[in-house]
């Protein structure tokens, strides 16, 4: 099992901590309202518990759980605290219109990440193709990207205890084509599918 760390006390990270107890990982929130931070963990349960905005996390795996624009400059406010972490970005940095990303295509905010976190730290993009309230439902792919082999495995074996699917689509500079996943998925939402109770997936032909 995993030992994880939600650094926000939103939605998604309410999502992934219920599923994240419920698959018996050891679960911390770090919030920078401490009143929401306690909320949540108590809420959780199975032992979970709140750190100090700001702290060494306890988790080996870091999600970033926060609204796009402010992942980068709390990974840089935690600096050399994160040292030595596998960080998860899940963030979706769509533009106003929900119909580009609000940085351009030629990078992402896990390779932004990947420039102000410690050296010693590994990024990986996950969990942004997926809408909140099918987390819960049914065996979801979780399409991730990373550079480190060992971090992606980790955060691989994080998601499966979730119960969902890792699909691991190569290396960290893929990460602007899940975000790109993102838009397209709320693109579907809106237009094709017509409601937000469905996931993007991967249907296998072989033999
Ligand atoms: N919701 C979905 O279906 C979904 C699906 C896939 C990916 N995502 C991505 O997941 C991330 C979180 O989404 P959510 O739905 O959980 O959002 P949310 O419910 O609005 O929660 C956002 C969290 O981010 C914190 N936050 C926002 N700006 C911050 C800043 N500058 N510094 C520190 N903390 C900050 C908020 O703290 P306060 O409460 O103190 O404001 C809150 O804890 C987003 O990047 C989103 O694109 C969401």
């Amino acid at each position: 099992m995993s030992s994880i760390t939600l650094i926000g006390t939103g939605n998604m990270a309410r999502a992934i901590g219920t599923l994240a107890v419920a698959g018996g990982n050891t679960v911390e929130v770090m919030g920078r309202d401490q009143d929401k931070a306690d909320d949540l963990a108590k809420a959780l349960g199975g032992g979970a518990t709140t750190g100090k905005w700001g702290a060494v996390p306890d988790g080996d795996i870091v999600i970033t759980a926060l609204l796009y624009a402010g992942v980068v400059p709390v990974v840089a406010e935690y600096g050399a605290a994160l040292a030595g972490k596998v960080i998860v970005d899940i963030s979706n940095p769509f533009n106003a219109a929900f119909d580009g990303l609000a940085h351009g295509e030629e990078t992402s905010i896990a390779q932004e990440i990947a420039k102000v976190a410690p050296a010693d730290t590994s990024v990986v993009k996950a969990f942004n193709t997926i809408l909140r309230n099918v987390l819960e439902k049914g065996r979801p792919n979780v399409f991730l990207a990373g550079d480190d082999a060992q971090a992606k495995a980790a955060v691989a074996a994080f998601i499966e205890s979730l119960g969902l699917r890792p699909l691991d689509v190569g290396a960290l500079k893929m990460a602007p084509w899940l975000e790109g996943m993102g838009l397209v998925t709320v693109g579907l939402a809106g237009n094709g599918v017509g409601h937000g109770d469905f996931a993007l997936g991967v249907d296998e032909f072989t033999g």
